[in-house]
């Protein structure tokens, strides 16, 4: 079996963040998948500066070593789960921040969400996110997981999920992989 590359990014960037330990329940999700080959990304260690380099990433003119590695990163990735929380009903400064920095490593590659946050679940940042992503010739999923009350969740840095949330991950791993990031395969071979 051919394995699709996923990269799943922690778009969260704070000391004793609640992302750490989701994106570890994601991770390990993941990797349980035997049509998967998965890198994990956490925006502190790859720790971009804001966005500086000259050229717009369009004209992939890079000058800087920390973008070039970003760059073979990302386009090595098929498929993206970004595990983000919501802050100021909006997504993280980091997250744009990283995806300001590309354009065509982006293009025609599906993205799914694993948000969390207060009552709203982290959702309003990802709806804010989703036209961005288009933007950058991205495909959004609607199946997601989205975590309320993520205090209640995470205790000692350790995540509790529970039985729905565990499908809701499953049934977005499956819209992922084996049906978006492989049927958009030609479209990038395309492009
Ligand atoms: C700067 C900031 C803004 C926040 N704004 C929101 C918000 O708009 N909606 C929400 O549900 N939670 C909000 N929260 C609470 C976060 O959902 C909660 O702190 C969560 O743990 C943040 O993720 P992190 O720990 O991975 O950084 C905010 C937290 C911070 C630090």
């Amino acid at each position: 079996m051919q394995q699709l590359k996923l990269m799943i990014i922690l778009a969260s960037t704070r000391p004793e963040r609640a992302g750490e330990p989701i994106a570890h329940w994601v991770l390990d999700s993941a990797r349980d998948r035997d049509d998967v080959d998965v890198t994990f990304v956490d925006l502190k260690e790859l720790a971009l500066p804001l966005l500086d380099e000259p050229a717009h990433p369009r004209l992939r003119r890079y000058e800087h070593e920390h973008t070039k590695q970003w760059s073979k990163l990302v386009d090595a990735a098929e498929a993206f789960i970004f595990v983000m929380p919501e802050y100021n009903h909006g997504y993280t400064a980091p997250l744009k921040n990283a995806l300001d920095y590309l354009h065509h490593e982006w293009v025609g590659k599906p993205v799914g969400f694993a948000s969390y946050g207060g009552v709203a679940a982290g959702t309003r940042a990802v709806q804010l996110l989703k036209p961005v992503l288009t933007c950058l010739g991205m495909t959004p999923l609607t199946t997601a997981v989205a975590v309320p009350m993520v205090g209640e969740r995470v205790r000692d840095g350790r995540f509790e999920s529970s039985p729905e949330l565990d499908e809701a991950l499953g049934m977005m791993l499956d819209e992922l992989l084996p049906k978006y990031a492989a049927a958009m395969r030609p479209l990038r071979a395309a492009s």
